[in-house]
């Protein structure tokens, strides 16, 4: 039968002795950071090209052979199969004179990857194998070039990526070990993928972070049950780095209420890897939120449904799947009722009466979030 994901030793992470929020308090913020091309830019140096981020998912490069890019923020990104099974990623720019070199977004089998201007030759891990006329170039000039490394791992059948290339902090150290060992339990690794849908969201890829990051508007924008917005007022927050968890008791496990409360078995579990990959986990199936920057009010929002394999000829594992199509069809509602917040944000973007943003306790994370991005880029973060 599918794995069903539990704490096990893991440490209890919501219950009446757990302290459910980090002490902040409520504060205030700017508006800046949502609409302020300077800093997006300063972002795109100082975050977003020093953290690990979504690079897809390893299904999508099972293969020697296989790649798949990434495109964001400016950005374009090979990841390649290598023939022993590990991953190479580099940055698909032509060093010639500039071309993005693999055309095609995804595919199999390259051996060589040929830019389409001059018809210079690189290698599936970036490196210049060949050039055109060689005899007219400064054999220095050519002397070990290759397509900028982009550092790339796996873990939890997914592929990372890292634009710092070789001095990318190890993987490990961008999820931390506490997010791995509590999100590790769901053993996404040995999931499948089930749809992937795509937003293109008007506004910066903070906001739709933001509401990742708080519990407070799914009373009103999700019309919940009271019983939910009640289970909600006991949910915990955790700040681990740069990163956070947050866990909902869902309402029908409330009688379990107690110091060994099991969240992976009777929470909705969220983890958000800093700087914009959000895993929302029920026991049956994970979603993957994956907003993606393209401008400083512009957003490609990826969101990503994977379950438990198996038979579908098997009664047990058919209703399995049935339950997880119900569920996946209800969260997209929910997650359209988010997309129209973002067009109600899209009106005010530029308007003279948006100034500031009043964050309750409860929306904590969200403050800080936005606080630790302001700290990289001054380099103290
Ligand atoms: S830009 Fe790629 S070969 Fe000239
Ligand atoms: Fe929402």
């Amino acid at each position: 039968m599918v794995h069903v994901p539990t704490r096990g030793s893991l440490p209890a992470r919501v219950g009446p002795q757990i302290d459910n929020m980090p002490h902040y308090g409520p504060t205030k913020m700017s508006r800046q950071p949502y609409t302020d091309p300077v800093q997006y830019e300063l972002e795109r140096e100082h975050v977003l090209a020093k953290h690990w981020i979504l690079g897809g998912h390893a299904s999508s490069v099972e293969n020697p052979g296989d790649w798949m890019t990434f495109e964001g923020h400016g950005e374009t990104v090979v990841i390649t199969r290598q023939p022993d099974g590990s991953l190479s990623a580099f940055q698909n720019v032509c060093q010639h004179r500039g071309s993005a070199f693999v055309s095609e977004m995804t595919g199999c089998k390259a051996r060589r990857f040929t830019c389409p201007y001059h018809g210079w030759v690189y290698d599936t891990t970036g490196k210049l194998v060949g050039v055109p006329e060689r005899e007219d170039f400064s054999e220095e000039h050519l002397r070990d070039v290759r397509a900028p490394k982009v550092a790339v791992g796996e873990w939890g059948g997914w592929v990372w990526i890292n634009l710092a290339g070789d001095d990318a902090v190890p993987l490990e150290e961008g999820l931390g070990a506490e997010i791995m060992a509590d999100l590790g339990a769901y053993k996404m690794e040995d999931m499948v993928l089930h749809e992937v849908v795509e937003f293109d969201v008007p506004v910066s890829y903070k906001a739709v972070v933001d509401g990742f990051n708080e519990i407070y508007h799914v009373t009103e924008l999700h019309h919940v049950a009271p019983e939910f917005t009640k289970a909600c007022r006991k949910a915990a927050f955790h700040v681990v780095g740069d990163n956070y968890m947050c866990f909902v008791p869902k309402p029908e496990n409330m009688d379990k209420w107690d110091e060994n409360y099991d969240h992976h078995k009777w929470a909705i579990c969220h983890y958000v890897v800093f700087p914009n990959t959000v895993f929302n986990c029920n026991p049956e199936h994970i979603q993957v939120f994956n907003p993606i920057p393209i401008g400083v009010d512009h957003t490609r929002f990826l969101c990503w449904q994977i379950i438990y394999p198996g038979d579908k000829s098997d009664p047990e594992y058919a209703a399995y799947f049935a339950k997880t199509e119900r569920l996946w069809a209800g969260l997209k509602v929910v997650v359209g009722e988010d997309i129209a917040i973002y067009e109600q944000l899209k009106r005010t973007k530029n308007s003279s009466g948006y100034r500031e943003h009043i964050l309750s306790e409860r929306e904590c994370k969200i403050h800080r979030y936005h606080e630790t991005i302001a700290l990289k880029i001054r380099g103290l973060g």
